[in-house]
């Protein structure tokens, strides 16, 4: 386990069953229709390049945004960083995201996605802490859900740091205060 860690919460093997777990929800669901799935940069990535080889008849493409304003104005503003490239007019969207916090990004980016045309968007995001939640969303698929820890590993960072660790861990105090 990397040093700066005080626990690991999801190794390789939990992990893998989650995805197909995930994956195996959501293609029941979709049941043979096809769909896009929205990788949101950077931290879904590895989430996203495992899950979506579960997936059948899915298209990909990916986004980086992230909210910006006063959490408490609802009102918030949605600041992209890369848009879309796919058109989504009147296509079924599932958005990947790696975790769900105060879901103000989430919120923006719904809309946002709705605003471009699209069907219906769904959310899948790998972990939930619902204790910071500061706008009432909920994610369609949700794989873990933990109390308000923060956490890197499998995607998730620190400053840009600890993204390529295989398992998922609780980050010690002592490096991000
Ligand atoms: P929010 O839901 O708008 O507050 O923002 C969610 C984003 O914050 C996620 O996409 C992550 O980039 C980041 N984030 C929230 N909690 C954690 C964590 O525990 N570890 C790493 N990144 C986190
Ligand atoms: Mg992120």
């Amino acid at each position: 386990m990397n040093s700066d860690l005080l626990e690991i919460i999801a190794d390789e093997t939990q992990l893998s069953e989650k995805v197909n777990e995930l994956a195996e929800k959501i293609s029941s669901d979709y049941n043979g229709k096809s769909f896009v799935a929205v990788g949101i940069l950077k931290g879904s990535v590895i989430f996203f390049a495992d899950l979506i080889r579960k997936l059948d008849l899915c298209k990909f493409d990916f986004m980086a945004a992230s909210s910006y304003g006063s959490s408490a104005v609802s009102s918030g503003k949605i600041n992209i960083k890369k848009d879309l490239s796919e058109d989504v007019t009147g296509k079924d969207v599932l958005i990947v995201e790696d975790i769900l916090d105060t879901g103000n990004t989430m919120y923006l980016l719904r809309d946002y996605i709705m605003s471009k045309g699209a069907k219906s968007v769904k959310i899948c995001v790998l972990f939930d802490k619902p204790s910071r939640r500061e706008k009432s969303i909920t994610a369609d698929y949700t794989g873990f859900t933990i109390d308000d820890l923060f956490i890197v590993g499998y995607g998730l960072d620190y400053d840009e740091k600890y993204r390529n660790l295989p398992y998922v861990g609780v980050l010690k105090p002592e490096i991000y205060s």
